[in-house]
């Protein structure tokens, strides 16, 4: 049975791969370029969003961090999640799970600190005004050596009850989670919950290496897992969740389009895979428009639906009584 746009759009939903400066829309990127006297290299908005024509991964990393350079005061992190935040709603989330780089930011002299109290205020801000519960989720990144996350770290200690996890982003290719080994050994002794980006473009192997080496508790992307039977099948008996981003696998070519990916063969195989939007201001769509175009492309059916909704309760840190509040409003759609 086809379901409605009205009960897709109430269905509640989670999002758990999100990284906050993916939001930054060009709009909002021109207007902190002029609030801080910064020149752009295009000459407006269309132009920008014109050079959104990704071949891969990196094409994609390239814009993304030259666009973060306007991200420079607390205000304008708080501007960027608030504005996410109201998207978010629109669509039906009730639980975000959010990705930072402070790498991008502590690298041209921003604060560690003013980037999480501008991104901090906005989450609490948006708990009381959208009912959007929330974790976050500090990132590594992959390309720089893992002396630097262990400094980035170091600057996040006096920070930790404000950072509820830590995960690993950026260039896959030639950067494997062992790389990160020691580092994530250290977070995992601080208690800090683990994820890693892992078989977006990276193959299986590197999914392997998320799960033995980095002992993560879920896998960012992970759709290259397919082509390995065992890994599957770990994944599947490990309930590891999968944070699935489709409009930005098509996007980035993993996917020559949505009819071909395979988030129903993730379902079929018995994994727990969840829906979720990356970096949607560069991918052409928040996680409302990811579950709306998969649906129709894909013909997904009411079941499947409530699965993938389930799945990101389920996938979430959320506490197990908010889980099953949750689980029973999902039950009852
Ligand atoms: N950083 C932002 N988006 C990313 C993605 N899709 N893969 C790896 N790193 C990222
Ligand atoms: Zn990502």
């Amino acid at each position: 049975m086809r379901v409605s746009p009205d009960w897709l759009a109430r269905l509640p939903k989670t999002e758990l791969h999100l990284h906050i400066e993916g939001t930054l829309e060009p709009e909002l990127l021109f207007a902190l370029a002029e609030r801080h006297g910064v020149a752009l290299p295009y000459a407006d908005v269309d132009a920008l969003r014109a050079a959104y024509d990704f071949k891969d991964l990196q094409s994609f990393l390239d814009l993304y961090y030259a666009g973060a350079d306007v991200l420079r005061s607390e205000a304008d992190f708080h501007d960027l999640t608030r504005a996410y935040l109201a998207r978010a709603h629109a669509d039906g989330v009730v639980h975000v799970e959010i990705f930072f780089d402070p790498q991008t930011h502590t690298a041209r002299g921003v604060p560690f600190a003013t980037v999480l109290n501008g991104i901090r205020r906005a989450l609490t801000d948006g708990e009381r005004e959208f009912g959007i519960s929330h974790r976050l989720i500090l990132c590594f990144l992959r390309h720089l050596p893992e002396a630097d996350g262990f400094a980035t770290l170091e600057e996040a200690l006096p920070h930790l009850d404000r950072i509820d996890g830590v995960g690993l982003d950026s260039s896959e290719a030639g950067h494997p989670p062992q790389k990160f080994e020691r580092l994530f050994a250290r977070c995992r002794e601080l208690g800090l919950p683990c994820v890693a980006h892992a078989g977006e473009e990276g193959p299986p192997e590197y999914v392997w290496q998320a799960l033995n080496a980095l002992r993560v508790c879920r896998i960012d992307h992970g759709v290259r897992a397919l082509e390995d039977p065992v890994l599957v099948a770990e994944l599947a008996r490990r309930r590891i969740p999968l944070t699935v981003c489709p409009l930005s696998n098509v996007r980035l070519k993993v996917y020559p389009s949505l009819t071909r990916h395979p988030l129903r063969q993730l379902l079929q195989a018995g994994l727990v895979a969840t829906v979720n939007s990356d970096d949607p201001a560069y991918f052409g769509g928040y996680v409302g428009e990811n579950w709306r175009a998969c649906a129709e492309a894909l013909g997904l059916t009411r079941e499947e639906l409530l699965q993938l909704a389930r799945n990101g309760i389920d996938a979430s840190w959320l506490e197990p009584a908010a889980k099953a509040r949750w689980l029973a409003v999902i039950d009852g759609m």
